[in-house]
């Protein structure tokens, strides 16, 4: 099967200001790739400021990648046009941020589809309510007047109303109560069956444990480990992954506490391993290079193999 997209080699640096007039690069992504197969989840996982939204923004032209290129369907991603919205959408973390607030459901659900010169809208706004367990008498209210999960259902709504292949979804679950979270990741799971590929970014190693098919480890900006959900959870090779594991429960960086978040904002290295201050296992020149390789079909990004 051919990927639906690919990310390759690519590295993502923000200009950041450095004193009065310099500014330096700020690598929030340093070469990497995976792949994103048809109809499948892929959990991307790391704490905070890993560049795990930096990836989702690559992937919705939200942002230009420094180095690297990515493609869908083995073309560039830029030398789609606007056709590209119809194929890729996004689902943000927080439904009150990202819904308009003066629009009724209804005309959120039609935006896209006007945006995109369909006329046929009714039948296919009806459908998308079906599909996300939202009963119609919803489609005349305004966000305020829903709960959390039914805003969250209808951003999700929004996101497949054009029939796109791949939903990028940042964070969907983390402003929701753990019942409500459960409802939004099964109904991502309906979905998948239906056909739609996810990157699925969180924080939260046991909400992808839950939803996705592979996994993605990412810190530092770079790609730590990629494998499937039983090879990563069962068998972390990356000491990274196994710190992650071994920190549960995760917390969203929101609800620490300033010094928990002290204590985990370490300094990322320029070279090496990004995870070299904090690995208990380092080796002398992890603080100099990281070797990438693929074992038995899974990518890490670690000295030790
Ligand atoms: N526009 C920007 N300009 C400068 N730096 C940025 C910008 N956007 C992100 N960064 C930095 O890039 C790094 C990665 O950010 P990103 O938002 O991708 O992380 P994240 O993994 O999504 O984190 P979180 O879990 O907190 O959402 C962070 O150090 C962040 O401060
Ligand atoms: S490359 Fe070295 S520092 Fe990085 S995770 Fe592996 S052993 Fe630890
Ligand atoms: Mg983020």
């Amino acid at each position: 099967m051919k990927p639906l997209l690919e990310v390759n080699s690519v590295s993502k640096a923000y200009r950041i200001k450095k004193g009065f007039l310099r500014k330096e690069n700020f690598w929030a992504l340093r070469d990497l790739s995976l792949s994103i197969m048809p109809a499948e989840i892929l959990g991307v996982v790391g704490e905070s400021g890993s560049g795990k939204s930096t990836l989702g923004k690559l992937i919705l032209r939200l942002e230009r990648p420094t180095e690297g290129s990515l493609l869908f369907k083995g073309r560039d991603i830029y030398g789609l046009g606007k056709e590209y919205t119809r194929h890729v959408s996004v689902v943000f973390q927080d439904p009150r941020a990202s819904l308009n607030p003066r629009m009724k459901v209804r005309e959120i659900l039609e935006e896209p589809l006007i945006v995109h010169g369909i006329r046929e809208r009714e039948d296919k706004v009806k459908e998308v309510m079906k599909l996300v367990n939202l009963s119609e008498e919803f489609l005349e209210r305004k966000p305020e007047q829903l709960s959390g999960g039914q805003r969250q259902r209808v951003a999700i709504g929004r996101a497949i109303i054009l029939n796109p292949e791949l939903i990028v979804a940042d964070e969907p679950t983390a402003s929701l109560d753990v019942a409500i979270q459960e409802q939004i990741l099964s109904l991502i799971l309906s979905l998948k069956e239906r056909g739609y590929s996810f990157l699925f970014i969180t924080h939260d190693i046991r909400v992808v444990e839950k939803i996705s098919d592979r996994i993605a480890v990412i810190y530092g900006g770079v790609l730590m480990e990629l494998g499937s959900k039983e090879e990563v959870l069962k068998e972390p090779m990356n000491p990274y992954t196994k710190f992650l594991l071994g920190s549960l429960p995760v917390k969203h960086p929101r609800d620490r506490k300033r010094e928990e978040l002290q204590e985990i904002e370490y300094h990322i290295p320029e070279k090496g391993c990004p995870f070299y201050p904090r690995c208990p296992e380092r080796l002398q020149d992890c603080s100099e290079s990281l070797r990438r390789k693929e074992i038995d079909g899974r990518f890490i990004a670690c000295n030790l193999y």
